[in-house]
C-alpha cells in the first residue's frame, strides 16, 4: 500500500474544490483518458461544485506493459469539439510524459479556449517529455502502481487504493 483510500479521497475533494474556485463563472470541459482516469475523474467530477461537461479519449502507447515506448495512438477520439472551450484533461498519471505531451499537443491544435492538465499521481523522476502539471494529487516514487483505475496488465484497476507491484 501506497496511498490509503481515504487520502486519495480527501486529497481529490481538495483538488475538486480549487478546481471549482478556478474555474468560477466558466463551464468546465473534462477530458478523461481511458481507462485509468476514470475512477480519478469520476470521484473529482462528483466534487466540483461548478458546471461541467465530460468527454473521453483514449491514448495508448505501443510496447510493454510497465514502460511506455513514446509512440503513441489513438485508440478512441473525443466525441464533441473543444473549440472555445476551457478544457482540463484528467489522468491517472505521469510517467515519462511521453503520452501526455503528444495528447496535449493534439488537442491544442484543435483550438481549446484553454487546455490545463490533472493528475492523480506524478512520477517526477521518470520525466523525458516536459509537461506542464496544474494539478497533482501526489507526487510518488519511481514505482510501478497499482489501483484506484491504474492497472498492470489490465488488472487491479478496482483497488480503491494505490498500492505498489513487487516483481519477485
Ligand atoms: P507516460 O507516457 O510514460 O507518461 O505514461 C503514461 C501512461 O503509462 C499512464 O497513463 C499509465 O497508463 C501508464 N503508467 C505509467 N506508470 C504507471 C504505473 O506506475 N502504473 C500503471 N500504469 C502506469
Ligand atoms: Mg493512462
Amino acid at each position: 500500500m501506497l496511498i490509503p483510500e481515504d487520502q486519495v479521497r480527501q486529497r481529490i475533494q481538495e483538488i475538486a474544490e480549487q478546481i471549482s474556485k478556478d474555474y468560477a463563472g466558466k463551464d468546465l470541459h473534462l477530458i478523461c483518458t481511458l481507462k485509468g482516469g476514470v475512477f480519478f475523474m469520476c470521484e473529482l467530477a462528483k466534487h466540483i461544485t461548478i458546471p461541467l461537461t465530460m468527454d473521453f479519449m483514449c491514448v495508448s502507447s505501443y510496447g510493454n506493459t510497465t514502460k511506455s515506448s513514446g509512440v503513441v495512438k489513438i485508440t478512441k477520439d473525443l466525441d464533441e469539439p473543444i473549440m472555445s472551450r476551457d478544457v482540463l484533461v484528467v489522468e491517472d498519471i505521469i510517467d515519462s510524459g511521453n503520452t501526455l505531451s503528444y495528447m496535449l499537443e493534439m488537442l491544442s491544435d484543435r483550438k481549446p479556449a484553454s487546455i490545463r492538465l490533472c493528475t492523480l499521481l506524478d512520477k517526477p523522476e521518470r520525466r523525458r517529455k516536459k509537461v506542464n502539471v496544474d494539478y497533482t494529487g501526489f507526487q510518488i516514487p519511481d514505482e510501478f502502481v497499482v489501483g484506484y483505475g491504474l492497472d498492470y496488465a489490465q488488472r487491479y484497476r478496482n483497488l480503491p487504493y494505490v498500492g505498489i507491484v513487487r516483481f519477485e
